[in-house]
């Protein structure tokens, strides 16, 4: 027998259901923490082996353009665990790569499948596969966001820490997809963000002017800056990702020189409160943008991280799919 679950039927959760999942910014501060909330019902029915198939009979394609390991796994094994049926979609197989639109693609599998979950290099493609899909479109990461991460990773400092107000993130390096999703979700939520970035590195400035409208409402204080020593002070979350993300290889070498002291070390953490999460999307480069010692050490948060990618994909996909 299915449990019920009353927090999937009401105003806000009916307000979510059929909308996609671009940006955190298309969510409100309700909605957001209405996606943990069922994220953590849902991760201790897994872990106590309470059934929740509440997805069952539906299927969630998901595309790929880049590398995966955690998206992929956390999308089949989320969308298995709730009753449905996942389909890889490698975009090399699929007609999308010998030039079939995006429009065609994404109102053709919206005939057969109840969400569309993408990850790609250009965010516009997503915008448009959500323009033209009737289903929901989930985004799983462009070269310009990475709202999953960032719905999991905020949640990961929720239940660590109780409440997300007032607490400081500090993000050393890359202002890239990772940086800009933790950016809007944090601004919303009222957690001041510090990024600090070697200069040309730092985030897009039309995302933060976006965020500093969210920070003017939230109350939160965000910081965009080059010194990461001034970042991490005080910072109750220290979180980095690579130096060259997907897509920059060529640039690898260059930004190994320019990222050179951006490093997340134990000179680094010195400065964070004590108890400071190490946080990290993974995967990570050992003694490049953090050292092991620092990584898997107590304060690194870096697995229920990925675990709770699971969890928090699994809201989102029952609260926009049921
Ligand atoms: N963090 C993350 O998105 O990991 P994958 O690239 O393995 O999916
Ligand atoms: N910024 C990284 C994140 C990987 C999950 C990339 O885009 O490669």
């Amino acid at each position: 027998m299915l449990r019920d679950y009353p927090l999937l039927h009401d105003d806000i959760a009916l307000g979510l259901r059929g909308r996609d999942l671009v940006s955190v910014q298309d969510l409100s501060v309700e909605e957001i923490y209405r996606i943990f909330h069922i994220a953590s019902v849902l991760k201790s029915d897994t872990r106590s082996g309470v059934p929740h198939r509440v997805l069952e009979g539906k299927s969630l394609g998901m595309i790929f353009k880049k590398h995966s390991t955690r998206t992929r796994v956390s999308f089949e094994v989320g969308i298995w665990q709730l009753g449905g049926h996942g389909l890889f979609l490698s975009a090399d197989d699929i007609q999308m790569s010998r030039g079939e639109s995006i429009s065609d693609t994404a109102e053709v599998l919206s005939r057969y499948l109840d969400g569309i979950m993408i990850r790609t290099y250009s965010h516009d493609e997503v915008v448009q596969l959500a323009e033209s899909a009737s289903v929901p479109v989930i985004n799983g990461l462009t070269d310009l966001l990475h709202p999953c991460q960032a719905l999991a990773d905020l949640f990961t400092a929720f239940e660590k820490k109780g409440n997300l107000s007032g607490l400081k993130l500090a993000f050393i390096g890359d202002g890239n997809n990772v940086a800009n999703s933790l950016l809007v979700a944090g601004a919303k939520l009222g957690v001041n963000v510090s990024v600090a970035s070697p200069p040309g590195y730092e985030p897009q400035s039309f995302i933060v002017d976006r965020v500093m409208s969210y920070a003017a409402e939230s109350g939160s204080r965000i910081e965009i800056i080059h010194d990461p020593v001034e970042a991490a002070k005080d910072a109750d979350i220290v979180y980095t990702d690579v130096w060259a993300s997907m897509g920059h290889e060529l640039e690898r070498v260059q930004r190994e020189k320019s990222f050179a002291g951006y490093q997340v070390n134990g000179e680094l953490m010195a400065v964070a409160k004590p108890d400071a999460l190490v946080m990290h999307c993974l995967p990570a480069h050992r003694g490049e943008e953090i050292t092991a010692e620092v990584i898997d050490g107590p304060n690194s948060v870096v697995l229920d991280e990925a675990e709770n990618r699971l969890h928090v994909q699994k809201a989102v996909m029952v609260l926009l799919m049921l």
